[in-house]
């Protein structure tokens, strides 16, 4: 088990670097079931662009360490890719499975994944790994000479019937993740439509979101699990702000520092979402001993997936785990300090996200009198939010305080007030 820095970094940075990798990727393996860290090493590696990752010399030691560490059953290299040959080469001289950081996310990714969509992903983030392999069996089966053989008078050899099979299940899992993806968009425009604020709850993986929303939901299916990605498939549920407001909560996928790529691409469908919100919330856990540098690769996801200005600053930050901190005091203005599993901050929150709400979304708390031998009450209780009604009975109206977007309040007045 190793991790591989990067090259050219300055000395103390490298060392703190250095320390934060390992750990995250000892948290990796410690996620999945039955997996165990045997031993861990840093080692220098070569520049991306070389063929061979580990110097002669290293190699040999690495060699010879693994040949004498009892209990190894497999080889974790703390790389994004390793190249179909540098994988080949690892497994022959060590004698056992070699990983690296792509196909231990995606195996973790796969013990996660509950919906359809999620599994989907999952199957199409595997090609490229089926791909790299294909490409290995092919150079062996060159060097024996059978790779371009012609199979069954089909004018295909077997290595071009596997690309091909392997294109076909490609393009057939695209299509449809593409209908699924269609589906959400109808999904999100009927959302729209009834007018729910959506509020996407994001943050590193394990700060707690699925916690946070269960508090602010009350909804008992969530079960929130001490586990990275626990969450893999978005999900929404339903909860009330202090005006009895509507709004709905998108649990997202959480954030890892180093996430491959490749499978950010694939799973930036899920991610997707976050910009059709009407308001982010940064859950960050502050018991973590990285927690400022997780802040900044939040920050920094965020900006690459060029979230609306709008989105970004109105975005709040929330500062979960408190409990775990003696008479914890946020260091930063705007921050509100909760604890989601004792339920601590909750009504400030909540009190937060209805103002940002009601900001972002042009909405309007307005007191209208209404007379009560009119449909106009029903129709306010239909497409906006009633906070209260006080009913006067002598004169047959009621004073109603709304909560009610422009559009809403514009054809309100089209059909009640007249012209
Ligand atoms: P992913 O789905 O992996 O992205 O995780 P998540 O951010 O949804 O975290 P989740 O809600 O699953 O919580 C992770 C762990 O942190 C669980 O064991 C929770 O019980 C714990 N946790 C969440 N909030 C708090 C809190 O306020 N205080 C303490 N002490 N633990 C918390």
């Amino acid at each position: 088990f190793m991790a591989a820095p990067p090259a050219a970094t300055p000395h103390t940075q490298l060392a703190f670097a250095l320390s934060l990798m390992m750990a995250e990727a000892v948290g990796l393996v410690n996620t999945l079931d039955n997996w165990r860290v045997v031993d861990k090493i840093i080692m220098s590696t070569k520049t991306p662009e070389k063929k061979r990752i580990f110097g002669k010399g290293n190699f040999q030691s690495l060699t010879e360490k693994i040949g004498q560490t009892a209990g190894i059953t497999a080889v974790f290299v703390n790389v994004e890719r390793l190249s179909p040959l540098s994988e080949r080469e690892f497994e022959e001289a060590w004698g056992v499975k070699v990983f690296d950081r792509y196909s231990v996310v995606l195996h973790i990714f796969r013990c996660n994944a509950r919906t359809k969509e999620a599994k989907l992903q999952i199957s199409l983030a595997e090609i490229p790994l089926l791909r790299s392999r294909l490409k290995n069996e092919m150079a062996n089966l060159d060097q024996q000479g059978g790779g371009s053989r012609y199979i069954g008078g089909s004018g295909e050899t077997l290595i071009e019937v596997q690309q091909r099979l392997l294109k076909e299940r490609e393009m057939k899992i695209r299509s449809a993740l593409e209908k699924l993806r269609r589906k959400r968009h109808l999904l999100r425009s009927q959302r729209k439509h009834k007018e729910f604020p959506i509020v996407s709850v994001l943050g590193y993986t394990n700060c707690g979101k699925t916690t946070l929303i269960k508090a602010l939901t009350g909804d008992n299916g969530l079960q929130p699990r001490n586990q990275l990605f626990a969450t893999l498939d978005v999900t929404v549920h339903a909860g009330q702000l202090p005006s009895h407001m509507t709004v709905l909560y998108v649990d997202t996928i959480g954030f890892l520092s180093q996430l491959p790529h490749q499978l950010i691409d694939s799973f930036s469908a899920t991610l997707e979402d976050i910009k059709h919100s009407d308001l982010l919330v940064h859950v960050r856990d502050i018991s973590h001993p990285e927690m400022v540098n997780q802040k900044v690769n939040v920050l920094s996801v965020l900006k690459n997936m060029q979230i609306p200005d709008r989105l970004m600053s109105s975005m709040i930050e929330v500062h979960n785990k408190i409990d775990l901190i003696d008479n914890y005091q946020c260091p930063e203005p705007n921050t509100l300090a909760i604890s989601a599993l004792e339920e601590r901050g909750l009504g400030e929150l909540r009190k937060a996200v209805e103002a940002e709400i009601v900001n972002s979304t042009e909405k309007h708390i307005l007191d209208l009198t209404v007379d009560l031998s009119t449909p106009q009450l029903s129709w306010l209780y239909k497409e906006a939010t009633v906070q209260d009604v006080q009913v006067n009975a002598d004169e047959g109206s009621a004073v109603v305080k709304v909560i009610i977007s422009a559009a809403a309040y514009g054809h309100y007045k089209k059909v009640f007030t007249g012209p």
